[in-house]
């Protein structure tokens, strides 16, 4: 194989960058989510069969499912590039593919589970997205999404929200998303023409030992939460932080958010 040129090296680096940022900011919490929905998500399905992961980032679900059915059982998804490069690295064995829930590269009846963690609210088309899970999910497999309660407030950025609409009302935060209130779920996956729809809440609780651990991540400009933060103006900014102070402290605390994780049978 050829050396790398400069310019690949580079690229190669801001891949890793916009993963790793990724991972600070919300990895934190989709991780310990993971084994959560996966609970959900695989009921009834036998460690031997083949699982989709839907919209899989770097991996927070992926490193679950592959611990439960093993690299090769296990096919995950992203639209983002440098995520599926990520995916893949730090899941060889796993058949990591750059694709859209829009528009799944699957024969039908492919996979017992498919499971999208923290991207319903993502997709230009959510019920097309979720059609698509079913139609690669076998007959009597299991589709299930999770989404954070972004619209009841105890999503991981509700706080931050909170603050950014006490700086600035005209901003548009995540809580009307497709997926964040109670019941959108079970709304779409019956669309979608799933059976035995099911609900629940998944709540996780994060350690933070310092205010600047848990706010650093923000000035990353990552997802919606990172631009808007980018997009106010400079006193703006200082006058979120000063509420999120006052309202956190310094240090340490813990920081709860649920999701809610809904589950069909094709
Ligand atoms: C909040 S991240 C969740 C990543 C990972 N599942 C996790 O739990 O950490 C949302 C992911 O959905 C992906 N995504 C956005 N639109 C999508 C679509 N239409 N189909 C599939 N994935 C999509 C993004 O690229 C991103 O990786």
């Amino acid at each position: 194989m050829d050396k790398p040129t400069a310019a690949e090296n580079d690229r190669d680096v801001a891949m890793f960058e916009v993963a790793d940022a990724y991972i600070s900011f919300m990895g934190r919490f989709s991780t310990p989510l993971a084994p959560l929905f996966a609970d959900v998500g695989l009921v009834g399905v036998p460690a031997t069969a083949p699982i989709l992961d839907v919209g899989c980032g770097p991996g927070m679900l992926t490193a679950e499912l592959v611990r439960r059915h093993g690299a090769p059982r296990v096919t995950a998804v992203d639209p983002v590039a440098t995520f599926v490069t990520a995916a893949a690295t730090t899941h060889p064995g796993a058949d990591v593919r750059r694709a859209s829930a829009e528009a799944l590269p699957f024969a039908e009846e492919s996979f017992d589970a498919t499971l999208a963690q923290l991207v319903v609210h993502f997709m230009s088309d959510p019920a097309a997205g979720l059609a698509e899970m079913r139609r690669v999910t076998r007959p009597g497999g299991r589709v299930s999404a999770c989404v954070w309660d972004h619209g009841g407030g105890t999503g991981p950025l509700s706080a931050f929200w909170r603050a950014v609409l006490a700086v600035d009302p005209t901003v548009t935060d995540e809580a009307t998303l497709p997926g964040s209130n109670a019941g959108d779920l079970t709304a779409l996956l019956t669309a979608a023409g799933l059976g035995e729809v099911s609900e629940v809440p998944l709540t996780v609780t994060v350690p933070f030992a310092t205010f600047d651990e848990w706010w650093e991540p923000y000035t990353y400009g990552v997802g919606t939460a990172g631009v808007a933060f980018d997009a106010l103006a400079h006193g703006q900014q200082e006058r979120v932080v000063e509420l999120l102070r006052a309202e956190l402290g310094d240090g340490p605390f813990t920081m709860s958010a649920t999701a809610w994780a809904g589950s069909g049978v094709r």
